[in-house]
């Protein structure tokens, strides 16, 4: 993932508005009009037409276009610099919770093993439950990381070539929707399986301090 800082922002500006059409692989090979940009459609049919042609030359021309512009590839779906900004908010304060967090765990972790070390873990009820309401908190960060990780790469799926609205897969909704409730399904029944096989063997309950 990269990590946005102000000067990227400007500069992602800059070379949006300084060059505002960036022909894509779309733009250059398959002629599809994206940017919005007029010379863009010209392009495309120049292109196209040389290819049916057989005109070397102008092919090779456009062809240079795109070459020049590789390291902007990306930016050719862009109508306003704006969209090469990621929403920071949500990466920041996401970030700072799933490190403050790992450093928690590391804290706790150290604490633990001192109380291990000296014999008195089971001595120490609040630090039990402290780590009883930590668990819940392991599953908070790694949603924290993941939220890091998919918002603060908008709007890249490739950085600087392939940005996210050029990757929308073409699924139908209702596939999304089937797969969607089979999965809710299929764990909802393996929840319950759990919870039944945890209960009984609560019932059950340990073997310690049993006559046998
Ligand atoms: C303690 C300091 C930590 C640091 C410095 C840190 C750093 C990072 C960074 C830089 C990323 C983004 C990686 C990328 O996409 O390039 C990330 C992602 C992530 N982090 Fe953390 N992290 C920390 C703690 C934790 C903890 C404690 C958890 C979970 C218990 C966690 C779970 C995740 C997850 C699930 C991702 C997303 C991975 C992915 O989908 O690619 N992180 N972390």
């Amino acid at each position: 993932m990269t990590t946005f800082t102000s000067d990227d922002r400007e500069n992602a500006k800059k070379l949006v508005e300084e060059a505002p059409y960036h022909p894509g692989y779309e733009d250059a090979a398959m002629g599809n009009s994206l940017a919005g940009a007029e010379q863009q459609g010209d392009d495309d049919k120049d292109y196209k037409e040389a290819l049916r042609n057989k005109d070397k030359a102008k092919a090779d021309s456009t062809l240079n276009i795109l070459n020049a512009n590789f390291k902007y590839f990306g930016y050719g779906y862009m109508n306003d610099p704006h969209e090469a900004i990621p929403p920071i908010e949500p990466t920041f304060y996401s970030f700072r919770t799933m490190v403050g967090l790992g450093f928690w765990f590391v804290l706790l972790f150290i604490l633990g093993l001192i109380f291990i070390l000296r014999n008195k873990l089971d001595n120490k009820k609040w630090f039990l439950y402290i780590a009883i309401f930590t668990i819940p908190l392991a599953y908070l960060a790694t949603q924290m990381g993941w939220i890091v990780a998919e918002v603060g790469r908008q709007p890249w799926v490739i950085q600087d070539l392939m940005p996210t609205m050029a990757a929308v897969s073409k699924i139908n909704t209702s596939s999304v929707q089937l797969t969607f409730v089979l999965f809710a399904v299929t764990f909802t029944i393996l929840l319950i399986a759990e919870i039944k096989i945890m209960l009984s063997q609560i019932k059950k309950g340990t073997n310690e301090g049993r006559v046998k």
